[in-house]
C-alpha cells in the first residue's frame, strides 16, 4: 500500500533540459502503481521523444491538441477525466506564464485550463529566468490560484551557472507528490523525534553502541512531514538520508541527544523517542587511544539520562510518545513503561522482529486501551501511528474547548 497506488496522473513535460529527469520520474511513478498519461509540449518533445515516455509509461503519449486518436477527438477533456492530478515536470517559465493567464494554445495548457483536479508544477529553469520579476509574479499568482509548486532546488545548472531553478530530483518529486495527496493532519504542529542508536565513546576510536538501524524513526519522521508537520529529527549515527522536508540534527552520544532535544522541544507539540538510547556510557572516555596490553580491563559505566522521561516531566510537556522493544510479555512491560514514564502513547513491539528489518508488528497503548496495528512495512506503520496520534491530539483539543 502506498499513497499513489491506483491513482491516475497526467504528467506534463515541457521544454527544458530537465525533461530527461521526467523519464526517470515516469518509471518511478509506474513502479509505485500510478497510471501515468504523459503529455509532451512541442518543446518538451524536442528534449525527449514520445517513444521514451511510451515505453516507460506503457501508454499512448500525447503531444497534439488536434490528435484524432481519441474516439471523440477530445483528448483535452478525456485525459483528465477521473484523474487525481496533473503534474507538470519540468514546468518551464513559459508554461508557468501560460497557466497564470489561462492560455490554451496547446494540449497541455488546454488540459490545465479544462481540468477539475489538482495541478502541481515542478519548475525548472535558468537561475536568472527564475529570479526574473515576471516569473516571481507568476509564481505568486500560481500559488494564490491553489497550484502546488514543488521545488525548485538550488545547485548546478545545465547552463553552467549555480543557483535556484533546478528541478527537484525524481525521488524528491515522488515524495512531494505523495505529500500532496496526504491529508495534512499535522499541519501547524512541530514534532521532535529521536532515532537510531547512540554511540558512547570509550576512547577516540572505540565506543559502545547498538544495532538500531534508525529505519522506524526515519519512517515516522517522513510520515509526520507528509502529514504537514514541522519535523526535527535528532539522529544518532545511521546510514540513512534525511527524509524530504525534515530538519535533521546529527548527534553521537546520549548526552548530545539530550541537549539537542531539550533545545528543540520547548515549542514542540509532540515528542517521539524512537532512538535506542544507550542506558550507560563509559564514566570517563580516554583522551587517547587505549593501548592493548593483553590484561583484563575494567570499564566503569555511568547511567545515561532518560531523555523521554525528562521531556515528559517538563512543566509543560509536549505530547510524548515512547517506543518499547521487548523480547517477551509485551503488554505488561509496555503498559508498565508507559505509566512509569507518564506517556500518553506508547508503541510496543517484540524486539526479535524489528531490528534492522523493513517490516514490523506493533501495538499502540494509550489511555483508552490497546490497539494492535498488525504487521506491515515500517512506512505503513508510521502512517498508522501518525493517524492515531493526530486523532488523539484532535480529541484532546475538542475536550479542552
Ligand atoms: O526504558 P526503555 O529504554 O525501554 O524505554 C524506551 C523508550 O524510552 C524509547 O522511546 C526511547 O527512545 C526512550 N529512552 C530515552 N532515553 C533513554 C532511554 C530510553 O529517551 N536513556
Amino acid at each position: 500500500m502506498n499513497e499513489l497506488k491506483g491513482r491516475k496522473l497526467v504528467l506534463g513535460v515541457t521544454g527544458g533540459v530537465a525533461a530527461y529527469k521526467a523519464a526517470e520520474l515516469t518509471r518511478l511513478l509506474v513502479k509505485a502503481g500510478v497510471e501515468v498519461h504523459v503529455v509532451l509540449t512541442e518543446a518538451g518533445a524536442r528534449f525527449v521523444t514520445p517513444v521514451t515516455f511510451q515505453a516507460l509509461s506503457g501508454r499512448t503519449v500525447w503531444t497534439d491538441l488536434w490528435d484524432g486518436r481519441m474516439g471523440n477527438n477530445m483528448a483535452h477533456i478525456d485525459l483528465t477525466r477521473g484523474a487525481d492530478g496533473i503534474l507538470i515536470a519540468p514546468a518551464s517559465a513559459d508554461m508557468m506564464a501560460k497557466l497564470v493567464h489561462g492560455l490554451a494554445d496547446d494540449l497541455l495548457s488546454t488540459l490545465c485550463l479544462a481540468r477539475d483536479c489538482p495541478l502541481m508544477v515542478a519548475p525548472a529553469m535558468n537561475r536568472q529566468m527564475w529570479e526574473n520579476p515576471a516569473t516571481r509574479r507568476n509564481l505568486a499568482q500560481l500559488q494564490a490560484d491553489g497550484v502546488a509548486v514543488l521545488g525548485p532546488a538550488e545547485g548546478d545548472q545545465a547552463c553552467g551557472e549555480t543557483g535556484p531553478g533546478r528541478m527537484l530530483e525524481p525521488e524528491d518529486l515522488l515524495e512531494a507528490l505523495i505529500a500532496c495527496f496526504q491529508p495534512k493532519l499535522m499541519a501547524g504542529r512541530k514534532v521532535v523525534l529521536t532515532a537510531g542508536p547512540t554511540f558512547e565513546a570509550i576512547d577516540p576510536v572505540r565506543g559502545i553502541t547498538n544495532s538500531s538501524s534508525g529505519k522506524m524513526g526515519y519512517a515516522l519522521a517522513r510520515a509526520f512531514a507528509r502529514a504537514g508537520a514541522e519535523v526535527v529529527l535528532v539522529s544518532g549515527p545511521v546510514a540513512l538520508p534525511a527524509p524530504a522536508g525534515v530538519r535533521r540534527i546529527d548527534v553521537l552520544s546520549a548526552l548530545q541527544m539530550r541537549e539537542a532535544v531539550l533545545a528543540e522541544v520547548a515549542d514542540a507539540e509532540v515528542f517521539v523517542g524512537v532512538a535506542a538510547v544507550a542506558d550507560y556510557r563509559p564514566a570517563q572516555a580516554a583522551e587517547h587511544k587505549i593501548k592493548t596490553s593483553g590484561d583484563a580491563m575494567q570499564l566503569t559505566l555511568a547511567p545515561n539520562p532518560d531523555i523521554l522521561a525528562e521531556v515528559a516531566a517538563l512543566p509543560k510537556p509536549p505530547f510524548c510518545v515512547g517506543f518499547a522493544a521487548e523480547s517477551r510479555d509485551l503488554d505488561a512491560y509496555a503498559e508498565g513503561k508507559r505509566r512509569a514514564k507518564r506517556l500518553p502513547l506508547l508503541v510496543g513491539n517484540l524486539v526479535q522482529d524489528a531490528l534492522g528489518g523493513d517490516d514490523n508488528e506493533v501495538v499502540l497503548y494509550d489511555d483508552n486501551g490497546r490497539y494492535p496495528l498488525g504487521r506491515a512495512s515500517k512506512a505503513e506503520l508510521a502512517k498508522r501511528i501518525v493517524d492515531h496520534l493526530a486523532a488523539l491530539l484532535a480529541d484532546g483539543e475538542l475536550r479542552e474547548e
